[in-house]
């Protein structure tokens, strides 16, 4: 197995069940939970339920998610994570999704993980291409997205009926051609 993926500061490694009580804590925050698809009382219960289910490899089959857990170099409780999905419908074609606790946001970190992950799905696996969805309203991301060479390729305008409105969808992406190779390791 290619884990731990480890950068400058981080170790990234699938979402363990000791994970679980600090992935259910920080989902339950709600600015962290504000433009995701789960509301704030997120259980662990739930958390040890997505655990139990990841995908066995390195990456996910197509279709599946493989939520990979987010932590110091030299270990600690868990900061955040970034999620990879394999598309059904494209070969070779990612998702991801980027989450991390409210304490540990403004470091960087998102960023760092972002990119250690692009570089695992672009180097190693010869993705062809990474692509994000997110809310309009969701800046924080969408500066993670860009920082970590995604582009903006589209905005669905209340596309999405989401938590009781109609919510505009930003999608981004990046090419494995457009891909500076080693940009992870900075
Ligand atoms: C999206 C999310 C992960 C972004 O997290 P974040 O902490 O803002 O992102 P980063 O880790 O890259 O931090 C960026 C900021 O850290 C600061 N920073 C501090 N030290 C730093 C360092 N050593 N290196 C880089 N940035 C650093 C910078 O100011 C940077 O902001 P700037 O680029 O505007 O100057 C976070 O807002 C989140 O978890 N949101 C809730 C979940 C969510 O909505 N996810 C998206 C679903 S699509």
């Amino acid at each position: 197995m290619a884990y731990p993926l480890i950068t400058e500061r981080l170790s990234i490694a699938p979402l363990a069940g000791a994970d679980a009580a600090a992935f259910a804590r920080y989902r339950q925050e709600p600015g962290v939970a504000l433009y995701q698809s789960w509301s704030a009382d997120f259980s662990e219960a739930a958390a040890l339920s997505i655990v139990a289910g990841q995908p066995a490899g390195d990456l996910p089959g197509p279709g599946q998610w493989l939520q990979l857990g987010v932590h110091f170099r030299n270990g600690g409780r868990l900061l955040g994570d970034v999620a990879v999905h394999r598309l059904s419908e494209q070969p070779d074609t990612f998702e991801l999704g980027v989450t991390f606790a409210g304490e540990h946001q403004g470091r960087g970190y998102a960023t760092e993980s972002m990119l250690a992950l692009l570089g695992f799905l672009f180097d190693v696996h010869g993705a062809h291409r990474v692509l994000a969805h997110c809310d309009a309203r969701n800046g924080a991301v969408a500066a993670v997205l860009r920082k970590a060479g995604l582009q903006q390729e589209s905005r669905q305008v209340e596309a999405d009926w989401f938590k009781g409105e109609w919510t505009t969808l930003d999608t981004y992406a990046l090419l494995g051609r457009e891909w500076p190779r080693g940009a992870a390791r900075g």
